[in-house]
């Protein structure tokens, strides 16, 4: 099997939309990026890529490529989730934290879960998503971490036994 980690973080300013996991969240403040700087997705991006042994997110999307203005962040993750059935993997299970001090996320969980397990071809009880406030720490910036494990597409079959 593979595991990989990936972090993100975006600062916050006024009349930016907020989506993570592909999903709209109502703020009066967004993530200040080059794409839609959904964290969560970037983060995810990240760990897969890293499970597999290929950079990172800016490797695939470079973030002065004018292409990749204002760009889904859901094609970062299909991309990167390609990238790994290309390697022979398939993601089994997702375990990530959002850190945020407001809006309380709790209400968008279950469709931020659907969301992610349906970019990445899961059951959405195999994405655990946790959320926490920086106890002001850092009010002004959304952050993702996030550990994704992979199983090879294609179990090798048992030997057969030999006849004795
Ligand atoms: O950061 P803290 O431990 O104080 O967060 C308490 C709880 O608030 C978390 O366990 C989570 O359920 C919820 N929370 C949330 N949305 C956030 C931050 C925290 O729903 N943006
Ligand atoms: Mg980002």
């Amino acid at each position: 099997m593979r595991i990989g980690y990936g972090e993100d973080a975006h600062r916050l300013i006024e009349g930016r939309p907020l989506r993570l996991g592909g999903v709209a969240i109502p703020s009066e403040r967004g993530p200040l990026a080059h794409s839609d700087g959904d964290a969560l997705l970037h983060a995810l991006t990240d760990a897969l890529l890293a499970a597999i042994g290929e950079g990172d997110i800016g490797t695939l999307f470079p973030d002065d490529d004018p292409e990749n203005k204002n760009r889904p962040s859901r094609d970062f993750l299909r991309a990167a989730r390609e990238r790994a059935e290309v390697a022979g993997y398939r993601v089994i299970q997702v375990s990530a934290v959002v850190i945020l001090d407001r809006p309380k996320l709790g209400p968008y969980r279950d469709p931020i879960r659907a969301s992610v397990a349906e970019l990445l071809g899961l059951s959405p009880d195999r994405v655990g998503l946790c959320f926490k406030t920086s106890e002001g720490l850092t009010p002004d910036h959304v952050q993702a971490r996030a550990v994704v494990l992979l199983l090879p597409l294609h179990q090798p079959k048992a030997p057969v036994p030999k006849n004795t």
